[in-house]
């Protein structure tokens, strides 16, 4: 994919609604720093990264952007790129430190500031209340593997939905359960690091039933509220399409990447496929009678976060086993009970993750979505690519970060959005990945997701090129040329 390419695109100029909503994303541990001010209490993010060897060149969460420091300049950038919503997320030891118990006011009043400055600038407020960062004493106790995880949390969204109430447009409980428990709790290159398979299912299960319990509780606060869960659901090619093996390792994965959310969310159960795939791991005895009931709460809108697909095969038994998964690497599988199936390295263009561009997978995704739950509205809650920016200096005197690739990036996918309107699915917003670069987890800050640029020494934003182009197309609802991206 080339500028050019994409610049003749027959996508370009297409129109969206008038009331699609367009957005940028952030998450607390990525951006907010201030990791032990205004009564913060430690979450398994800080321990992760400040463990030796966890993270590249032992970054942490400590500072990050500062954003808790400088919100106010950050909502005058999203005021100034016109998005109508931005995806935040509470860090839930900001506003209760334990876990459980008192409440934090000074964490409570940051959220509650932020949030009535974001919509008294017209800029609607998605709130994710767990975007990885759990309170370090809870992991203490068992962490996600322990179902008083689950109850907790169902207490901490009672907590936020009286103390926020109706300021809050979207309430998302949890982002990417996935990531949660098989890259925190099996390959462990995620918080809080641990190997153990076995937790890692259990900690499926007790995200799945946190979000039930959330939704109940906010429900019973707001009646009104709106409630989501964002999934990174993954789009599973087989390596030979003619293969009946490689037909099994796609519906294996898709078991535990897709199904194991998707089947208590919106179907009340689990998959017998899933619990039979990972019979030799777990008994699923801690699923209680009335769970997958407490789950299958109603769901306002389901959020997609999009970035790329994986290819599988059967592992033929001889040789290195690949785990090209785009999920970092471990000596411990993220698959669980999935040893025989092998990730294979797809067809490039890459971006800096490694990730591959592959924009007809999100169209693919949305109407799978929309045609196996047909109604049920969806927001694509993330997208977006890193490449290794660079800032220059214009000859007016000016930093630019010329991210033509991004601009691609960001441009493809939206059409590929606008494909999936067009066959029907209910698509109802689009929230860019992120929106200034920010501590990439296992990553970092190596690598760089922004529509703005972050210069981590000074915290100074700097506009990105796909930062112009962004809102440009917040404020046409038309989808710009790649060239437009020039101020
Ligand atoms: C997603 C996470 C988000 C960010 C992007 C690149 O998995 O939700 O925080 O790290 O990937």
């Amino acid at each position: 994919m080339t500028t050019a390419e994409t610049a003749g695109s027959p996508a370009t100029g297409r129109t969206f609604p008038d009331d699609f909503l367009w957005g940028t994303a952030t998450a607390a541990y990525q951006i907010e720093g201030a990791a032990t001010e205004g009564g913060r209490g430690p979450s398994i993010w800080d321990t992760y990264s400040h463990t030796p060897g966890r993270t590249r060149d032992g970054d942490t969460g400590d500072v990050a952007c500062d954003h808790y420091h400088r919100w106010r300049e950050d909502v005058d950038h999203l005021e100034r790129l016109g998005v109508d919503a931005y995806r935040l997320s509470i860090s839930w030891p900001r506003v209760q430190p334990g876990g459980r118990g008192p409440l934090n006011a000074e964490g409570v009043a940051f959220y509650r500031d932020l949030i009535d400055t974001l919509r008294e600038r017209g800029i609607r407020p998605v709130v994710t209340l767990y975007h990885w960062d759990l309170p370090q004493e809870l992991e203490d106790a068992g962490g996600w593997a322990n179902r008083a995880t689950a109850e907790a949390f169902g207490e901490y969204a009672r907590a936020m939905a009286t103390e926020l109430g109706e300021r809050v447009e979207v309430w998302t409980t949890l982002n990417e359960p996935w990531c949660s428990a098989y890259l925190g709790y099996a390959s462990g290159v995620h918080a809080p690091g641990r190997t153990e398979p076995a937790a890692a299912l259990a900690a499926v299960h007790h995200l799945n039933l946190a979000h039930g319990l959330a939704a109940a509780a906010i429900r019973d606060v707001l009646p009104g509220a709106q409630v989501s869960i964002t999934l990174n659901l993954h789009v599973i090619r087989p390596d030979d399409a003619s293969s009946e093996a490689d037909a099994d390792a796609v519906r294996r994965i898709d078991a535990l990447a897709n199904r194991a959310f998707l089947g208590p969310l919106l179907d009340g159960a689990y998959p017998a496929d899933l619990l039979a795939d990972t019979a030799s791991v777990t008994d699923w005895s801690f699923v209680r009678d009335g769970d997958t009931a407490l789950i299958a709460q109603p769901l306002d809108l389901l959020g997609i976060n999009y970035y790329s697909t994986v290819r599988v095969r059967r592992y033929a038994g001889t040789g290195e086993r690949s785990e090209n998964d785009g999920h970092g690497s471990s000596a411990h599988s993220a698959w669980v009970a999935a040893g025989d199936v092998e990730f294979v390295t797809q067809p490039g263009p890459y971006t800096a993750m490694g990730w591959n561009i592959e924009p007809a997978g999100l169209t693919e995704l949305l109407l799978r979505i929309h045609t196996e739950h047909p109604g049920l509205p969806m927001a694509v809650t993330e997208n977006g690519a890193a490449f290794d920016d660079e800032v220059v200096t214009d000859a007016d005197g000016r930093r630019r970060v010329h991210d033509e690739r991004r601009v691609a990036y960001l441009h493809d996918h939206v059409a590929a959005v606008g494909d999936a309107l067009d066959a029907g699915a209910d698509v109802r917003g689009y929230f860019a990945w992120s929106l200034m670069d920010n501590f990439e987890w296992g990553y970092g800050y190596s690598k760089r997701f922004g529509i703005l640029h972050v210069d981590y020494p000074t915290g100074e934003r700097t506009w990105k090129d796909s930062a112009y182009w962004f809102a440009r197309l917040a404020s046409s609802r038309t989808l710009p040329p790649v060239t437009a991206s020039t101020p």
